[in-house]
């Protein structure tokens, strides 16, 4: 670990070496939106290391077909829990990550992973919260009759979906609407201001303040 031990109160400034991690577990369509904003200069960040708890993972497909180092750690050879994520933090450490960026990482970090990288993790959820925190938000919301939803971006913190909210973008329901379809524009939405909100994290753009964040 650098350092730079809270960019955010430390008036820490990112630069194209700025390194970062990307946790996933499924497709990753919001990893390639981040590939593809950091392969452009949009984002100026190295994408150091794509963990995976689930092998199959597309994502980690994707990392790869961009040259990005991929790890696959598997969740049952750990016992108990806490020792996946001091696994996981030995690794980050040696690669010197700054920012923990989850997209479609399915498990839940460990207190003593979001203490080591406090204000340093990111997540993206598909509902706008605090409405429909959990595993289907999309679904949720659809069930809920809701006529707007979409993305948040937020800082994680210990309790699951409710840390600090970056960022938020609004899709409107149709009334024919599947979760697919839906799921859909959500993601299409996902894919802007996740890329965003990382930039602004590296261009020390955000500020935390109790439970809110501020663009200075
Ligand atoms: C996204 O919809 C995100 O909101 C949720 O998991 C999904 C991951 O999708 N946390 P992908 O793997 O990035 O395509």
């Amino acid at each position: 670990m650098s350092s730079r031990s809270n960019p955010i109160s430390d008036n820490w400034h990112g630069n194209d070496k700025t390194r970062l991690a990307v946790f996933v577990s499924g497709s990753g369509t919001n990893l390639q939106a981040i590939i593809d904003a950091v392969e452009s200069g949009y984002v100026k960040a190295k994408i150091s290391l794509v963990l995976s708890d689930n092998k199959e993972a597309y994502a980690l497909e994707r990392a790869k077909k961009a040259g990005i180092e991929t790890f696959f750690l598997d969740p049952k050879a750990f016992s108990p829990k806490q020792n996946f994520d001091k696994e996981v933090i030995k690794n980050l450490k040696e690669r010197d990550v700054e920012l923990v960026v989850l997209a479609g990482y399915m498990r839940v970090l460990t207190s003593n992973f979001v203490q080591e990288y406090k204000g340093r993790i990111m997540n993206i959820h598909p509902a706008l919260l605090p409405s429909f925190k959990g595993l289907n938000g999309v679904k949720d919301a659809l069930d809920h009759g809701v006529k707007v939803t979409g993305p948040t971006v937020h800082f994680v913190t210990e309790k699951i979906d409710s840390g600090p909210i970056i960022a938020q973008a609004v899709v409107e329901v149709a009334d024919n609407d599947t979760e697919d379809l839906l799921r859909e524009r959500v993601q299409k939405e996902e894919h802007k201001i996740y890329p965003k909100a990382i930039k602004d994290f590296l261009e020390n753009k955000l500020e935390i303040k109790g439970r809110k964040v501020f663009r200075k």
